[in-house]
């Protein structure tokens, strides 16, 4: 696992973005692995920057994203495909049939799961995986747990998560339960990850994914067995790494 500190939130976007930027432009049909959340909003606008100065070309890019809140259509502004087109999609010049999340509205939890994972597989998986981190360590919506999981799967949110995306809800009781997630499996079949954090409230979460034993207690700890993870994290966010 290699981590590259960053100076500050900006500094941790440009550098991510120039990452998945060199991604594209040596494969110009790669299949990226996208995140939702505050975290990578920031890498977002920067690739939407060097979209527009002509830098970069999504034409042929296919992207599959980690996770959707199940019961929430895609037209439903709390989902992820909606942040995703308002965040990344809309501004650039991909080909939206090229973009993929986890159908929320599909009732039938083992059609939603078994046909992401089929789709994900069929694509040969990702390139390159963009992650954030929850302040409990999960990636995706991979919650704490006792096994590591595998394919995508219906979890429910623990309390903890719920509270940290509230802020995004008008209230907490707003915020669905239960959520689609590729599994680990799926995450680390992708030939590159990039996790990007920023902030004291993930420093407890950063240091047991990278200094803590590897558990599915904090799921985001499996990465230290991924042969090509980068960890881009700013100084907040760092601050209890010493190390690195
Ligand atoms: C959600 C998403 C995760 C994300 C996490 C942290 O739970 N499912 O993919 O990493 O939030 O979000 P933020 O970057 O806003 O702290």
């Amino acid at each position: 696992m290699r981590v590259i500190r960053c100076k500050d939130y900006h500094d941790m976007s440009r550098k991510a973005a120039n990452i998945i930027s060199a991604q594209v432009i040596l494969k110009p049909d790669a299949i990226l692995g996208l995140a939702t959340g505050s975290s990578p909003i920031g890498t977002y606008q920067q690739l939407i920057d060097w979209y527009k100065k002509g830098d970069i070309d999504f034409s042929q890019v296919h992207t599959y994203n980690l996770d959707e809140y199940r019961g929430l259509t895609y037209e439903d502004p709390q989902s992820y495909h909606y942040f995703m087109r308002k965040n990344f999609f809309d501004s650039v010049n991909i080909d939206l049939a090229n973009t993929h999340v986890p159908d929320g509205a599909d009732s039938d939890i083992e059609h939603a799961c078994t046909s992401y994972d089929a789709m994900v597989k069929a694509a040969g998986y990702v390139d390159l995986q963009l992650l954030g981190i929850g302040r409990n360590g999960h990636i995706g919506f991979n919650e704490p747990d006792e096994v590591f999981s595998k394919g995508t799967h219906c979890v429910d949110l623990t309390p903890s998560t719920i509270e940290a995306n509230s802020r995004l809800f008008d209230s907490p009781d707003q915020v669905p339960r239960q959520a689609y997630t590729m599994g680990i499996q799926t995450i680390m079949h992708a030939r590159r990850i990039i996790l990007v954090a920023s902030g004291t409230e993930k420093a407890q979460a950063v240091k047991d994914m990278i200094y803590g034993p590897v558990t599915p207690k904090v799921p985001a700890s499996i990465l230290q067995l991924h042969t090509n993870c980068t960890v881009v994290a700013d100084a907040a966010a760092l601050s209890l790494c010493p190390n690195s």
